[in-house]
């Protein structure tokens, strides 16, 4: 059982930093990047990682469903397998658990910044919003996986790249096989779109949006400057 891992049955223990002011240094600090299928982050967060390693900072890069042996096996499952709402659910929290246990709150305790590609926003977004699962039973879990004795974990900053679905289609149409995800029509990401747009609203100063509908280097000049905005 690795540090932070709380025995069963106990209150899971988990370092918080949720509700504090954003320091001006990523140092620490769990980042997030979301968006629908196609927004284009991941080449976003691998410039990021670069840069802040080049400033000397430790990154630790990751994503979810995944980031551990029992997260990345859990991810297949999800993505691959056809399965009702409530395992989907149910799995991919389990996938989060295993993963701050073992991975974030590790590595957040030794100053690393943790660039995430997608975390708890994507559940709202993908299960809540977009197959339309009890919102309520995603927070209740988002409580259980995320509580520590300091509060909730959540992400320090959510860059959310956002895009409309019809070009995030046309951009999929030439990818590669697609996932159970991939596969969902255009209407279930305008649900997945509102669903982002909903948790950007109610949480305004954790939120960074993105206009991802622009080329790349614009994309990538426009979370330059809100970044240095912040001082980061
Ligand atoms: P994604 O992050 O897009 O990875 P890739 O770029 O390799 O396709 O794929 C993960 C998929 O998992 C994505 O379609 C959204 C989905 N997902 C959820 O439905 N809920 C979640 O909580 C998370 C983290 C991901």
């Amino acid at each position: 059982m690795s540090a932070g891992v709380a025995p069963a049955g106990a209150a899971p223990r988990l370092e918080a930093s949720g509700g504090s002011p954003v320091p001006s240094t990523p140092a620490g600090c769990l980042v997030t990047f979301e968006g629908i299928d196609g927004a284009g982050k991941s080449s976003h967060i691998g410039r990021l990682a670069e840069r802040w390693q080049a400033r000397g900072l430790q990154v630790e890069r990751t994503r979810e469903p995944g980031g551990t042996p029992l997260a990345e096996a859990l991810r297949e499952l999800v993505l691959q397998q056809p399965m009702d709402a409530l395992t989907e659910a149910l799995l991919i929290f389990a996938a989060r658990r295993d993963h701050l246990c073992q991975r974030i709150e590790p590595a957040l305790a030794t100053g690393a910044v943790v660039l995430c590609d997608r975390f708890t926003d994507a559940s709202f977004a993908y299960q809540g919003a977009g197959r339309g699962f009890d919102l309520d039973l995603l927070s209740t879990l988002e409580r259980w996986v995320q509580q520590g004795p300091a509060g909730l974990r959540q992400p320090d900053l959510t860059i959310w790249f956002d895009l409309d679905p019809a070009i995030a289609a046309r951009r999929l149409a030439a990818a590669r096989a697609p996932d159970r995800f991939e596969q969902q029509d255009e209407a279930f990401f305008h649900r997945v779109r509102a669903g982002y747009a909903a948790r950007c609203a109610a949480e305004p100063a954790r939120f960074l949006r993105i206009d991802a509908g622009q080329s790349l280097d614009q994309v990538g000049a426009d979370l330059d400057a809100a970044l240095a905005a912040r001082g980061w």
